[in-house]
């Protein structure tokens, strides 16, 4: 597959490096950015505590239904978040629901250099899963009788306004932090994330920023707090419906965003508060801060 790995402007889009997390962990380092992909515990742990698990995926894969179970995995990067869910599918039987992973980036970059055979092992990427990585990396798509993968490479506005509505179940979103990748943290961000989610999905992301948190509200989200998870920092789940959270934000989450200093993203309307206060999940009195 032709990769062209670069920005409209032509600059390219990642420069990578391996280098090791606080932990010891080897970890993506982007130099452009300066950001580390998965820069905590490293990118296995990290891909379960922050996506995996609260996303509930094997319970959801497991639960039978007759059309597959579509995953969004924005962005792609090393390929970390995918493999795991990629993993977790082909271990489940045949009977069991089937998994379609659709990965977003606009640079191989990161998935390349994890592929790398001195970097493969670290990045989870042997055997059948390595299969599959460079199956990707090089015709954009791999298939298995449990798990499809396709990569949708290019700018996620664009990419995503290709999906049909109400076509996707579990997100996970991770692009990189809301100071380098402001656009992917925004109101129209979201608002374009759910158009494409269907009732039921469920979104998953490493900020617990209160701006973050306003975007995915604005943009029609039920938002809650994510799971919590050792050293990693407060992290945030949404939902299409309110009542697939396992811990909405409430009242005191409002009181603290109308003292926050920095409560929303650059494209929230002026009447930002007001439209959050009005939003059922903060009237029905479920939930915490
Ligand atoms: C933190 S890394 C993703 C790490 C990845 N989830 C993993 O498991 O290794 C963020 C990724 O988002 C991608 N990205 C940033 N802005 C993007 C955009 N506008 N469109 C598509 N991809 C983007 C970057 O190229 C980068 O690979």
């Amino acid at each position: 597959m032709n990769t062209a790995n670069t920005l409209s402007t032509g600059a390219p889009a990642l420069d990578c490096e391996i280098v090791r997390t606080r932990s010891g962990a080897p970890a993506v380092r982007d130099r452009l950015t300066g950001e580390l992909m998965h820069p905590v515990v490293g990118p296995l742990v990290e891909a379960e505590q922050l996506y995996v698990t609260p996303s509930r995926l094997e319970a959801r894969l497991r639960a039978h239904a007759p059309t597959p179970l579509v995953l969004l995995d924005v962005g792609l990067g090393a390929g970390s978040n995918a493999i795991r869910a990629w993993q977790l599918s082909e271990r489940l039987s045949a009977s069991d629901r089937l998994l379609e992973i659709l990965s977003f980036d606009r640079s191989l970059a990161a998935l390349e250099l994890a592929l790398a055979p001195e970097h493969c092992a670290a990045f989870g990427f042997v055997d059948a899963a390595g299969v599959a990585g460079r199956a990707l990396s090089t015709h954009g798509r791999h298939s298995t009788a449990r798990t499809e993968w396709r990569l949708h490479e290019g700018d996620l506005f664009t990419k995503l306004a290709q999906l049909p509505e109400s076509s996707a179940d579990v997100v996970f979103w991770d692009p990189f932090s809301p100071r380098k990748n402001a656009e992917l943290w925004t109101v129209a961000a979201f608002s374009a994330l759910f158009r494409v989610c269907r009732p039921g999905a469920t979104v998953h992301t490493y900020s617990g920023a209160t701006s973050v948190r306003s975007a995915l509200l604005l943009a029609g989200f039920a938002v809650g707090v994510g799971h919590e998870v050792g050293e990693l920092k407060e992290n945030t789940g949404a939902a299409v419906n309110v009542e697939d959270l396992a811990q909405p934000l409430d009242l005191r989450w409002l009181a603290r965003l109308e003292r926050s200093s920095c409560p929303f993203p650059a494209d929230a309307p002026s009447d930002a508060l007001t439209r959050i206060a009005a939003l059922t999940q903060f009237r029905s009195g479920a939930g915490r801060a």
